[in-house]
């Protein structure tokens, strides 16, 4: 393993040995598209090199980070944040006039772990379901793990709410409560279709608050959208049979119907929503995927001629719609809208709510409401997943919104993300102005900005990585949409002073690579979404 260091564009091997360095970096996959910011993806696959513990550390020189990332074709400053960490860590340790080397004594509990690691490791790919290869893989090296939490200065990523602003210690003592109450009730497994209490209390909060119709029988608790999806999925979509998708639209959504191999159709979104077009019956979709509140991440609402049109398109084809209403208690321009689920006289359409906005993401908590006819099918489905979802947050998330707390902290945090938005929008303006158009809509906690000049792309993707300023590009939600580059900024989990800070660094970096011409002649592009073709309908058998 003799100083070689191969990145993901499948660049050879070095032929002349450079001194005496023995580290290897073979194992180093940078992926531009993942949300770990590279640097990040650099120090932890090094680091898990090391662990391994597969190679003789007396005579390790590392290369030096100009080495490193002309190699792997990084900036050297993303290739000294990874070494500085690991520096601090103690996995590398500088030589005065040498260079750096891996430290003569690595952390032993490190190296113990390591070994078990290499032990069960295979030469060859194990041989999975088709399935699994189907979903996109955000994988950087050998660590696969699709949790959004990332490094703390991973900023303006979509879709986190301020968590830091729930409050626990309310949350805290209605656990206590329901605890002493209930006792080991509690404890024991619990029902599929989830609490009776929180089930009343979700079907009162929909009527009331929601504009649905529905009745406490007809809700199933389920572990978040990502559930509600699946099990809808998994219930209704025979292999090989079509499912609509938004496109732009969800990506966790698209690796769902992948899994379960649907054919998936994506369909392109105007001013009125998911545009529904011709299909032949043949191709008529069993399973209709759609953000109609606040559509992800274009934040278009569903008109009501669209919203009737799609429920009577969904009943003659004898298909289901399932409503992703994921963030509509957050609107700032009036009360939010009602819900598609409650214009359905025909029961097609499949509601579908989560508690990751309005409370917070880990809880794992959703719901789906179902058409009469379809409740018992999608309990059944859900039951075989994983049972139910935790009976103690169930049992406590029933209090939360009994008791009121639900409804005030929606409230506050209305009011939060209508100042924090009002000054994003400002800071964006003053900051970033020149390079974006930010698009703004009345709803949600995300924004689309615009590049103004598609030349900027490439400054704007290296900013990020320097950074670690994250928002994503609009590519990444895109399946067959070719659209103007843009990104999609979250704004609600970071206080004012960290949005200021966040934009002003992504302008400054943007503004000193422009300077140093750093994007100039580059052919740097954004792959939009691209999974096995095997599972995408032809756009021409649709049409
Ligand atoms: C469109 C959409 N639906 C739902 C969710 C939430 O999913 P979950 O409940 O699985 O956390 C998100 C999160 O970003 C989202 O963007």
């Amino acid at each position: 393993m003799n100083g070689a260091i191969y990145g993901r564009t499948g660049s050879s091997v070095p032929k002349q040995r450079r001194r005496r360095s023995v580290m290897s970096f073979e194992m180093v996959r940078l992926d531009r598209s993942c949300s770990e910011p590279l640097h990040q993806q650099l120090y932890r696959q090094i680091r898990e090199e090391l662990e391994s513990g597969s190679f003789d550390s007396s005579a390790s020189r590392v290369p030096s980070s100009r080495v490193v990332a002309t190699t792997l074709r990084i900036s050297r400053p993303t290739v000294n944040q990874a070494f500085s960490k690991l520096l601090a860590e103690g996995y590398l340790q500088v030589r005065k006039r040498s260079g750096i080397f891996v430290a003569d004594h690595l952390p032993a509990t490190f190296l113990k772990a390591a070994r078990l690691t290499t032990t069960a490791r295979t030469e060859h790919s194990p041989r999975v379901a088709r399935r699994v290869g189907r979903m996109t893989d955000c994988r950087s090296g050998r660590q696969l793990d699709v949790g959004m939490a990332g490094p703390p200065s991973v900023i303006f990523v979509a879709g986190l709410p301020a968590v830091d602003e729930f409050p626990i210690a309310v949350w805290e003592r209605l656990r206590e409560q329901v605890l002493a109450k209930k006792g080991a009730h509690l404890l024991r497994y619990a029902s599929s279709r989830g609490e009776i209490e929180l089930r009343k209390a979700i079907a009162a909060y929909l009527c009331d608050f929601r504009g649905a119709n529905c009745h406490p029988d007809q809700i199933v608790v389920v572990g978040g959208m990502q559930q509600a999806m699946l099990a809808c999925a998994l219930a209704l979509i025979n292999e090989g049979e079509v499912a609509w998708i938004e496109d732009p639209g969800f990506h966790q959504a698209r690796n769902v119907l992948a899994f379960v191999g649907a054919k998936m159709v994506p369909r392109p979104i105007d001013r009125e929503g998911l545009v529904i077009g011709k299909c032949s019956q043949q191709n008529s979709p069993r399973l209709i995927l759609v953000t109609p509140s606040h559509q992800f991440p274009f934040g278009v609402t569903m008109s009501l001629k669209r919203r009737k049109a799609l429920i009577e398109f969904a009943e003659s084809r004898d298909g289901y719609i399932l409503e992703d209403d994921y963030n509509s208690e957050f609107r700032f321009d009036g009360p939010p809208l009602p819900c598609l689920q409650g214009l359905d006289n025909a029961g097609r359409v499949i509601y579908a709510g989560t508690m990751s906005k309005i409370l917070y993401p880990s809880l794992r908590l959703g719901f789906l409401v179902a058409p009469p006819q379809l409740v018992d099918t999608l309990v059944k489905v859900r039951a075989v997943m994983d049972q139910h979802s935790p009976a103690i947050d169930q049992a406590t998330l029933a209090r939360f919104i009994t008791e009121g707390f639900f409804l005030s902290h929606v409230k506050r945090m209305r009011e939060l993300y209508a100042q924090r938005r009002v000054f994003f929008i400002e800071q964006f303006q003053k900051w970033l102005g020149d390079y974006f158009d930010l698009e703004v809509t009345p709803a949600g906690l995300h924004f689309i900005a615009w590049l103004r000049r598609r030349e900027d792309l490439p400054l704007v993707m290296r900013a990020r990585e320097q950074t670690g300023v994250w928002p994503r590009p609009l590519s990444f939600f895109c399946i067959k949409a070719q659209l103007d580059p843009a990104f999609v900024f979250g704004f609600a989990a970071w206080s004012q002073a960290q949005i200021e800070q966040g934009l002003a660094k992504l302008a400054s970096a943007v503004k000193q690579l422009k300077q140093r011409g750093a994007g100039n002649g580059s052919s740097f592009q954004i792959q939009p979404f691209s999974p096995a073709t095997s599972s995408y309908w032809p756009s021409t058998a649709v049409r």
